[in-house]
């Protein structure tokens, strides 16, 4: 027997559903993704055409996620079944969110855990560079188990009880750590330089592939395209206006991309650091200038802490989707969800923790592929995420070319 709406959980208050959905947005997109892909592509320049897409484009989008998930009061498969009815074979694509989220999920984990393990990276590898720290086998495993097992546990206390008690909690720290980080930052000698890339707009960087960059951070950051949304829109009473709360996910997470950005271009700039390090710029760079300033050793940690806790209110919306499928269509409890799907995930996601120097065969699969790689991609990590991510469900929801790889480099 299917269950009924009465029997469905739901949020218990706007505010709840409003930090959970910010939650899900607010993630590696906007703290390390978003900062590097303004550096490469010119800072306000790339600031600019980024919010015209959010505004555009990614809002309206938002909206029909929403309102496809209130109106259905179901998963993505159950809310494409609800308006085509059975037999249509558009709930592939519904299909395709759950599987979408289920992959991504598996990788973007790996990186939550180099990022739980930078925070710490004081007690468990003091010596080590990125490479070495991402090549270690035992260390970036246990990492991810530590993510996976947070993220486990929250969304096993459902959607009340767990995403949205803990969004409750998480994102309130997360603003804290984030104002603290940017005060230090704009107050270093030089931080005014950092500003005025990041701020002022340099038109004549703007180039077709940085529109198409900033459309595919604009779907990214919004978790769009992958179901996410119509999940959390499915558990909306349906009398809910969704015209305000989804106004104030947008602003939300576009004000915490914006202050990512003023807390990382003052540092690198008064570190005489290269704002165009890419994907490394997180991970790679932000270490070497953190370790150079007054305070630094504190401000990395919170930095590090600060970027978990944003993967994890994030990664909690992507196991979501494939729990509400199983408990919607499969009549599965939410613990056997959890666990069962949970364990899978992070089976699924050893392949990746090992991609980035850890074993061979997964680093470099050029053995399949050949010498240029899969759409340059050489690493599973990469190929899952170029696969899923980049050529899936709706277009550019994950970043396009070789995160990981050049994070390693
Ligand atoms: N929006 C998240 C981020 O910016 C990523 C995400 C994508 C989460 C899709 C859920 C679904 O990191």
């Amino acid at each position: 027997m299917e269950a009924t709406s009465a029997d469905r959980e739901q949020w218990g208050s706007r505010i709840g559903f409003v930090l959970a959905a910010a939650g899900s947005a607010i993630g590696l997109g906007n703290i390390w993704r978003f900062p590097y892909l303004a550096g490469e592509g010119g800072g306000g320049a790339f600031v600019l055409i980024y919010l015209l897409c959010v505004v555009l484009i990614g809002m309206p989008y938002l909206y029909a996620e929403l309102s496809l998930g209130r109106n259905s009061q179901r998963n993505p498969v159950g809310a494409i079944k609800s308006i085509t009815g059975g037999g249509s074979a558009w709930i592939l694509v519904g299909g395709f969110c759950v599987l979408a989220g289920f992959v991504i999920l598996s990788y973007y984990s790996v990186v939550a855990g180099w990022a739980v393990g930078y925070a710490v990276k004081d007690i468990i590898a003091p010596t080590m560079g990125f490479q070495e720290f991402a090549a270690s086998p035992g260390m970036v495993i246990a990492l991810l188990g530590v993510f996976l097992l947070l993220t486990f546990l929250v969304v096993v206390g459902g959607v009340e009880e767990g995403i949205e008690r803990w969004a409750k909690i998480l994102l309130p720290i997360l603003l804290v750590l984030i104002l603290l980080i940017i005060f230090r930052a704009v107050t270093l000698d030089g931080a005014l330089e950092g500003l005025t890339f990041y701020l002022v707009p340099d038109f004549s960087a703007i180039t077709f592939d940085l529109v198409i960059a900033a459309l595919g951070q604009a779907f990214f950051t919004l978790s769009l395209g992958m179901g996410a949304m119509i999940t959390y829109g499915s558990y909306l009473p349906k009398r809910e206006d969704i015209a305000i709360s989804g106004a104030y996910v947008v602003v939300f997470n576009t004000l915490i991309a914006l202050m990512a950005g003023l807390m990382i271009f003052p540092a690198i700039f008064a570190m005489g650091a290269d704002p165009e390090a890419g994907p490394a710029l997180v991970f790679v760079v932000l270490p070497k200038v953190f370790a150079q300033m007054p305070l630094g050793g504190l401000v990395s940690v919170l930095f590090f802490l600060l970027l978990s806790i944003a993967a994890l209110t994030s990664s909690i919306s992507l196991l979501e989707v494939v729990v509400s499928y199983f408990v919607d269509e499969q009549q599965w409890s939410r613990q056997k969800s959890v666990w069962l799907i949970g364990g899978v995930v992070f089976l699924m996601a050893i392949p990746s923790a090992l991609s980035q120097g850890a074993s061979g065969a997964f680093s470099d699969m050029s053995y399949l592929f050949g010498e240029s790689g899969l759409f340059g991609q050489n690493n599973f990590l990469g190929i899952l995420d170029y696969l899923i991510g980049t050529a899936g469900c709706g277009g550019p929801t994950l970043p396009p070319t070789s995160w990981w790889r050049g994070a390693v480099s």
